[in-house]
Order: structure tokens, then C-alpha cells, then sequence
């Protein structure tokens, strides 16, 4: 399936995430007039912004790609992103590396025993940050 314009981007993240982005100071929702999805085990009620879910992955994610095109974009954060991982559901990674090293925080990447081979398919440069794009080897 050819695919269509990134207006036609579909967004996902964590629950931790959005509260995240709620408690920033923002004039607006960063992702407002996209399709926005909000994954948390618990219940929500759906926003003028988001749609709460706590669908089983995979059909949601192929759900998605059947309804609007393949363009969907996994915000984050690393507890998600992991869950993704294990099912296999990554087609690409666009990471930004930030010229700092942490001792402590929360990490992208959890434990588990996944093993993701990746090839590399760009660099961008913007000023001190440096955004890698991998696609993984399926
Ligand atoms: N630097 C960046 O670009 C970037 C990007 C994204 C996030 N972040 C940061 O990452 C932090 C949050 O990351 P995080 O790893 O702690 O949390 P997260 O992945 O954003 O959210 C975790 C929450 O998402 C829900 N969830 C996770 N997996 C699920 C699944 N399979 N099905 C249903 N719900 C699921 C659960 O919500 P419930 O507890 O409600 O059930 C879980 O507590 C924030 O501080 C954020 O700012 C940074």
C-alpha cells in the first residue's frame, strides 16, 4: 500500500506520557487534529484530543493500518515501546540523541529478551542533536 501524506499521521503513546504532555505549560495539544490514541489499562473517558484504548495490539495496530494508511507514529514512552517491541510491531525507530548522559531516568529501551536487528536508513543533524532513523530487519 503506497503511503499516504504524514498529515495522515496516526499517533499513539502511554498513558504516562500524556499526563506528561498535559502538565507542560502547551497553548494547544501537540497532536491536535490528528487521530490520537492513549494506551492505559484503566478507564477513561475519551477527549476532544484522544481516544483512550486498551486494545490487544496487534489487530489494533492492523486495524489502524487498514482503516487510514500506514503512518503511525508510537510517541512513546518505553513502556509501550516495549510492548510494541515484543510483538513484533516496530517497522522503524527515529531516535534523537540529546548531548547529555543521565545516570538515572526512564529508559527508552526495558529489559526483555527481544533482539532487534536494525539498518540504518539516515542521520539528520540539528545543531547538537543528531536523530538516527533505523528500519528493522524483518
Ligand atoms: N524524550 C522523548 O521523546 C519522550 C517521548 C515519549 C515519552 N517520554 C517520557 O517518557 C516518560 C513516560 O514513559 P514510561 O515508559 O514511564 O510510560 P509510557 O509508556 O508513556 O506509559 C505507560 C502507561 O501506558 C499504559 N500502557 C503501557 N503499555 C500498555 C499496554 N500494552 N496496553 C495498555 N496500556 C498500556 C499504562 O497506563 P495505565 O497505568 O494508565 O494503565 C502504563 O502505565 C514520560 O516522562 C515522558 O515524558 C519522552
Amino acid at each position: 500500500m503506497a503511503k499516504r501524506p504524514l498529515s495522515y499521521l496516526q499517533i499513539l503513546m502511554g498513558k504516562r506520557t500524556y499526563d506528561w504532555v498535559m502538565k507542560q505549560d502547551l497553548e494547544e495539544f501537540p497532536y491536535k487534529n490528528k487521530e490520537c490514541y492513549v494506551f492505559t489499562r484503566s478507564l477513561y473517558e475519551d477527549t476532544e484530543n484522544v481516544n483512550f484504548v486498551n486494545d490487544d495490539l496487534a489487530p489494533f495496530v492492523n486495524k489502524l493500518k487498514n482503516k487510514n494508511g500506514s503512518n503511525i507514529w508510537l510517541v512513546g514512552g518505553g513502556e509501550l515501546l516495549n510492548s510494541f517491541i515484543q510483538e513484533g510491531l516496530v517497522d522503524e525507530f527515529v531516535i534523537t540523541v540529546a548531548p547529555t548522559i543521565l545516570g538515572n531516568g526512564i529508559p527508552l529501551f526495558k529489559e526483555g529478551n527481544h533482539h532487534l536487528e536494525l539498518s540504518l536508513k539516515g542521520t539528520k543533524q540539528f545543531n547538537q542533536f543528531i536523530e538516527l532513523h533505523y528500519e528493522t530487519k524483518k
